[in-house]
């Protein structure tokens, strides 16, 4: 067949096979078979249409959703204090918590446009996610046509039923989880489980051109079961003091866990009302209405066979365990964190002896415990991940602590509990600037294996020196096509704009997550004030902001100054977007001051200014704006009257504040 006919051919017959694997659910070929035509199509054509978009769905994982909704973490837990405080931190006197089973799946978004699935994405990273809708239509319980034909974003876990995963693939995956996420976002069935086999269990729903149909959470949950979609099991309380039953609850859960339907890994406990939500706002990175507790974590014994020691991107040199395999929580792990020399000496472990290891969730295990100098019987009957045997003899000495960097071999330098690299030229930590920098801010194919090779050609030193990088240096690495090139130097392109928080935050400097970059970028609004304030500020000025102290003011500090150049070369390359001021609403930049015995407690009226953007004080001077006061309020009322300070009753700052607003009696009351 001449060139320009098979590829016709192949075109055909990738977009029939598909159709019939993605709608009718009836391949007449095997995976395999498919992949051949598909990459046999790749080589010859690979901008051919029908590689790039499917109609109007396209390949999972080949095009990322922005979500209109940001989909949040949770606050974690882990204790019965744990539950307390968050009690006492939301509630204001006898308010309404519902709970759910903390899922252990993959998190999904399903967006409703009049009724129909018009779109299915991952969490991703919380602001954007992938394209997935071909396989979430695969989902049984996932209806492509709602019972309302409305505008909605339903969020949920897709799971795994246990017992599926016992009878078909246990032997393929050490978890459920890990099979969800693969199932959802596999290309064209070449994920180890089927679509077919997971389950939706809705947990939030928004609505993105209406009020929602309900003013309490449990309302919703309702409501989304009329419309056709089954939410995870919720449980009301609503005593004065909530939390004690909030607490049987989890050990309730913790006795029926394992007989539970799904693999879940805590309880999710959040306030009821939207209203009251509303008020208590969020945190960069979590609501302050939910906390998800999560079961203790697991624990099992293992021995220590040696430590590795790594240099960081903060020039931390870690020290990381190699155990004996061992199974902790359906994962098998032979790697251990020890965190830093500090936690080797509290120990007091030496290579040889039985330790304990415990492994909560998806968080990296630790070793907890030294058992003392193990035997040979504890280093029998183990087997890697792979189902293969361990074989491994059992040594005795101490742990040596390095003296020079494992990277680049300079002098070490104690701080605190840390072992620290101060060079940041440092080879270990300049490659994991790298592959921070790019994995913050997401650039799909640029990962630790690339960094290394440009970094080993000599075509890049810096972070700045990637957005120099032109086709023909690419494409000449090993295993590096002239299309892959291409997707590098798009992804580069797509970060030529950012805002200053994931600047700040992909620099990746010691103790700024995304969290406090947000904070900080929102303090100084634009690069420039910030490079004034390292010129000339004062760390206190820093400290000022709420969950600021001065040891992290001082960090970013340092870490600013010592990436002075390579900030100001960046500056010239990147366009770096002002932030919006913090928490920006009606109250921006109004200062508050609360006084009086009021009907709500304190501490929620605080929440709400705050959440509108205004700053709360403790004392009332000429520089206040607003003296909030309720009945017998005492000095601090004529203090304010004689300066001329604005005052407002409690009722006028509520009338002010953007309560959510209520849906009028609608299409979805009939159906509630
Ligand atoms: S509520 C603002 N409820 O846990 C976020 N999340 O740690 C509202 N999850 O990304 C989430 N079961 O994927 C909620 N019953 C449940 C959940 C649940 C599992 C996951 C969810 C979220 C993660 C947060």
């Amino acid at each position: 067949m001449a060139g320009a006919e098979r590829i016709q051919h192949l075109a055909d017959a990738v977009r029939y096979h598909r159709e019939l694997y993605y709608n009718h659910a009836a391949p007449e070929i095997s995976d395999s078979e498919f992949d051949a035509l598909w990459d046999e199509l790749m080589h010859l054509d690979p901008t051919n249409d029908v590689l790039h978009q499917v109609g109007p769905e396209p390949l999972p994982g080949t095009v990322k959703v922005e979500h209109q909704f940001p989909m949040r973490s949770l606050d974690k837990g882990t204790s019965d204090e744990d539950i307390v405080h968050f009690v006492t931190q939301s509630t204001f006197g006898g308010q309404r918590y519902l709970a759910q089973p903390k899922l252990d799946g993959s998190a999904l978004s399903l967006e409703y446009v009049a009724g129909n699935l018009h779109r299915a994405a991952t969490r991703g990273s919380g602001e954007r996610g992938e394209d997935v809708t071909l396989n979430a239509k695969l989902v049984a319980n996932i209806p492509s046509r709602l019972n309302l034909p409305i505008d909605c974003h339903v969020r949920g876990e897709v799971v795994m039923p246990l017992a599926t995963f016992e009878e078909k693939y246990r032997e393929v995956s050490p978890n459920p989880r890990n099979l969800c996420s693969g199932a959802l976002r596999q290309k064209h069935g070449d994920g180890k489980a089927e679509a077919s086999d997971l389950v939706f269990c809705a947990y939030d729903v928004k609505f993105p051109n209406q009020t929602p149909p309900a003013t309490n959470d449990s309302e919703l949950l309702s409501w989304l079961q009329k419309a056709g979609i089954e939410p995870a099991p919720w449980q009301i309380f609503e005593s004065d003091h909530p939390q004690n039953e909030m607490i049987g609850y989890t050990k309730e859960w913790s006795l029926k866990r394992s007989s539970y339907e799904f693999e879940i890994d805590g309880i999710v406990f959040k306030l009821d009302d939207l209203a009251q939500r509303e008020n208590l706002g969020m945190t960069a990175h979590h609501p302050r209405w939910a906390l998800a507790w999560k079961f203790p974590s697991q624990e099992a014994n293992s021995v220590l066979l040696g430590v590795d020691w790594q240099t960081g991107r903060t020039g931390a040199v870690t020290p990381v365990a190699r155990i004996a395999p061992q199974m902790v929580g359906g994962v098998t792990v032979e790697n251990v964190t020890l965190h830093n020399v500090g936690e080797v000496e509290r120990l007091g472990i030496k290579i040889g002896d039985k330790v304990k290891i415990t492994r909560r969730g998806d968080v990296i295990p630790k070793i907890i415990e030294n058992l003392g100098k193990a035997s040979t019987i504890d280093l029998e009957n183990r087997f890697h991940a792979d189902g293969t045997s361990f074989v491994g003899d059992l040594a005795f000495h101490e742990v040596m602590i390095p003296k020079h960097c494992p990277a680049c071999d300079r002098d070490l330098t104690m701080e605190g509990a840390f072992l620290r690299c101060l060079a940041l030229e440092c080879d270990a930590r300049t490659a994991r600037s790298l592959t921070y920098w790019c994995r913050t801010l997401e650039m799909d194919g640029i990962g630790e294996k690339l960094i290394e090779a440009l970094l080993e050609n000599g075509l890049i030193v810096t972070i700045a020196d990637l957005y120099k990088l032109n086709h023909s240096q690419i494409s000449e690495l090993e295993r590096m096509g002239d299309k892959s090139a291409y997707n590098v130097l798009d992804e580069l392109a797509k970060t030529r704009t950012l805002n200053l928080a994931r600047f700040l935050h992909a620099l990746g400097m010691e103790r700024i997550g995304p969290e406090v970059a947000t904070t900080i970028s929102q303090h100084f609004t634009s690069l420039e004030k910030l490079l004034i304030w390292i010129d000339e500020g004062e760390d206190q000025e820093l400290t000022t902001i709420d969950g600021i102290g001065d040891k992290v003011a001082a960090i970013f500090r340092d870490g600013i100054t010592k990436r002075r150049n390579l900030i100001d070369e960046l500056s010239n390359i990147i366009t770096i977007i002002d932030e919006a001021e913090s928490a920006s609403g009606i109250f921006d930049n109004k200062s508050f001051c609360i006084t009086g015995s009021l009907s709500r407690p304190r501490k929620e009226i605080a929440l709400a200014i705050k959440n509108a953007g205004g700053k709360v004080v403790g004392s009332v001077s000429s520089n206040l704006d607003v003296l909030v006061a309720g009945e017998k309020a005492g000095s601090k009322l004529s203090k304010a009257e004689s300066l001329g300070v604005e005052i407002w009753t409690e009722s006028a700052l509520f009338e002010q504040i953007a309560e959510p607003k209520r849906a009028p009696k609608t299409l979805f009351d009939y159906d509630l």
